[in-house]
């Protein structure tokens, strides 16, 4: 059995997979900003014969972070597998986008990934084993308008755990991506600047007339997955680590594929909804 410590696990992906693994049997420590919401969780694991440790933390905080694992490893006397889970998206286009906001995407999404990693690797090393799981996201491998900053952030999600991958290559140290697309949970209505969720319904509607007009075929995008089944997939590549990133929704590997392959082609079968979105920024601002 392992020793799990998952980042903002006090809703969504992050506290299905606390409940999943710790149901598995696992020592589970979760951590995220919202305290009541937190030991809901830890209340549950416990009360079906788990066990779990959680922490009040804010990962954007380098020494909040390092606190964190630190806490993990004193308590559970070691860390087997670190999930980097916490998240937060933005609204905004490109010229919108405050000094403010990009600082606090990158903070939760792209510096906590160092904050946390680089402890929990240092005892890690020392042991000769671990896994570090980064949920990175479809907005990792392509562009998607009026929320560069996130985008922006899990493309950097991907290139740092590449960069980690090649720097323990040959050791028992593994390190994962895990691209999500749409998953039932509050991330789409907690987005900074604004409900995204929303801009998306409303791109999707006005992209349907759009590509009538236009004669452009409808993007390709994934059924969304509930929190629970987004969940058990990121656990199952926890426990056992792949051999290559993990696209959690069926087509979605494919459409990285095809990203990378001709990135401009890719990009054209999503035309009609990044003019839909367009169109449904324009009337929301
Ligand atoms: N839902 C999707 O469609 C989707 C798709 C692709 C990728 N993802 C990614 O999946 C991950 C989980 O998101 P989710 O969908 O489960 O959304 P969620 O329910 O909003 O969960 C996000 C979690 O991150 C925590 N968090 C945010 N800022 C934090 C901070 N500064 N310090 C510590 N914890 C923080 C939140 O807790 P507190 O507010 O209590 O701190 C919450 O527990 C994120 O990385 C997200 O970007 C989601």
């Amino acid at each position: 059995m392992s020793i799990i410590l998952i980042t903002g696990a006090s809703s969504g992906i992050g506290a299905e997979l606390a409940k999943i693994a710790a149901q598995a049997g696992h020592s589970i420590a979760i951590c995220a900003r919202r305290l009541d919401k937190l030991q809901a969780i830890q209340q549950e694991i416990v009360n079906a014969g788990g066990t779990c440790l959680a922490m009040q933390v804010d990962v954007s905080k380098p020494d909040q972070a390092k606190a964190c694992v630190e806490q993990t490893i004193t308590h559970f006397g070691g860390l087997d597998i670190l999930v980097n889970n916490a998240g937060r998206g933005n609204l905004a286009s490109v010229e919108d986008t405050t000094p403010e906001q990009l600082q606090s995407i990158f903070g939760v999404n792209v510096f906590s990934l160092w904050y946390m990693t680089a402890p929990a690797l240092k005892h890690m090393k020392e042991k000769g084993s671990g896994h570090i799981i980064n949920i990175a996201s479809v907005a990792g491998t392509m562009g998607f308008p009026f929320n560069s900053a996130y985008v922006s952030a899990k493309h950097a999600v991907m290139g740092f755990t590449a960069s980690l991958r090649a720097e323990l290559a040959g050791s028992h140290i593994h390190a994962t991506a895990v691209c999500p697309d749409g998953v039932i949970t509050e991330w789409a209505a907690v987005t900074e600047g604004g409900p995204i969720g929303n801009l998306f319904m409303a791109g999707i509607k006005e992209s349907r007339s759009i590509a009538k007009e236009q004669g452009l075929s409808l993007a390709p995008l994934a059924s969304m997955l509930s929190a629970k089944d987004a969940a058990q997939i990121i656990y199952e590549a926890s426990i056992q680590p792949p051999t290559h990133d993990v696209y959690t929704h069926a087509g979605t590997h494919e459409r990285a594929i095809s990203v990378a392959q001709n990135r401009s082609e890719a990009e054209k079968s999503m035309m009609a909804l990044y003019l839909g979105m367009q169109k449904a920024y324009g009337q929301q601002s």
